[in-house]
């Protein structure tokens, strides 16, 4: 089948190859892949800065934001049947650490895991994959259009629902959401905000009318646009957050947001910062306030099924809240075998997806 590779470690080695077909066991499920979303850590991969090809081979299948369709199922697969609409999970247990034995494998604590499309197994640039059933979740009919962004969302529900479980140490009638940043993964972030009824504040560098802003008022939260201002100066305006999920892509935002939390807030870490900069900072005024102010910084990464299933929840309640809102994050798609066009040149847009089938 054709797939697009990388040689993890070497710089710009994407290309489209010939690798071998899938061979589907009795336990799985034949995949037929229709589209696959970019982001940032396909981008790192393929500068040679991240990832790891499959022990003993020199190739890696890139691609972990997926959506196919279901071509077959083993003799002994009774969960899904052939046509159904389908995301993979990115992250496979250790089988070394209680978390990856508990089925919580995106708490890893042996870092020996593997992910599809980034550590040490193929991912989804193929117009085929076989995966096993638990690590599938079928999507509704009505969600299909946007499907594809269901595995940002998982990493934004786990964000969410770590901060909220953080929370059940003290009393906390959560208020106020800011969300840093109107990428995709912000902005999925407000959605899910938005569907818990809590009032979201998008914060972004673009001005109020890109199409940015115009998505995060369509899902009911508002927008403030730092174009010509700082993170700091937030409070005066909406008021100091309960909780702050980060997703700039910028570590140096992480530092203001720790100074604008509220008390007993909870800030949550979602950008995977390749870099290695360094900064001053206000470090006893920011250690007063997280100490006098009991609140706590965590990050999150990657996410386990169940947060692929309540992204899916979500998903279902945000189209009807706010229909057709999802769908305008999907601003670029481009023919697979275009795929350089985008590792060349990123452009703007929100979201961009490699069309494969
Ligand atoms: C993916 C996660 C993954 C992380 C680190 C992110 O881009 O969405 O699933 O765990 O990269 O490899």
């Amino acid at each position: 089948m054709k797939a697009i590779v990388v040689r993890p470690g070497v710089t710009d080695s994407i290309h489209m190859r010939d690798m071998p077909d899938p061979r589907m066991g009795d336990d799985q499920v034949a995949v037929r892949m229709l589209r696959v979303g970019l982001c940032g850590t396909d981008a790192e991969i393929n500068h040679g800065r991240y990832g790891q090809p499959p022990t003993g081979e020199e190739f890696l299948i890139l691609g972990h934001e997926n959506l196919g369709v279901v071509l077959d199922v083993g003799r002994n697969v009774k969960t899904f049947t052939p046509g159904e609409i389908v995301v993979s999970t990115v992250r496979r247990p250790c089988g070394q650490c209680p978390n990856c034995d508990a089925g919580e494998n995106d708490c890893c604590s042996s870092g020996n895991y593997e992910e599809r499309g980034i550590m040490r197994r193929h991912g989804f640039m193929a117009e085929y994959y076989v995966e096993h059933p638990q690590y599938l979740t079928r999507l509704p009919a009505a969600v299909e259009p946007f499907a594809v962004l269901l595995e940002p969302m998982s990493v934004v529900e786990k964000g969410i629902d770590h901060a909220f479980l953080l929370q059940r140490r003290l009393v906390w009638n959560a208020k106020l959401a800011l969300v840093l940043g109107a990428g995709p993964v912000g902005l999925l972030g407000a959605a899910a905000l938005r569907a818990r009824g809590l009032r979201t504040v998008v914060v972004g560098r673009e001005p109020a009318g890109d199409l940015r802003a115009r998505i995060a008022t369509q899902l009911g939260a508002e927008y403030v646009s730092v174009e010509n201002g700082s993170v700091l100066d937030l409070p005066r305006e909406i008021g100091r957050p309960d909780l702050v999920l980060e997703a700039t892509g910028s570590a140096r935002v992480v530092f203001d947001a720790m100074q604008i939390l509220g008390p007993n807030g909870v800030l949550c870490l979602l950008s995977v910062t390749g870099g290695t900069g360094t900064n001053e900072e206000p470090i006893d005024r920011i250690n007063r306030q997280l100490v006098l102010g009991n609140q706590a910084v965590f990050g999150s990464v990657n996410a386990n099924s169940r947060h692929f299933a309540k992204g899916v929840e979500d998903f279902v309640r945000i189209e009807e809240m706010a229909p057709g809102a999802m769908s305008r994050l999907l601003t670029n798609a481009i023919p697979w075998q275009d795929f350089k066009t985008w590792f060349t040149r990123r452009g703007s847009g929100i979201k961009s997806t490699l069309e494969i089938g």
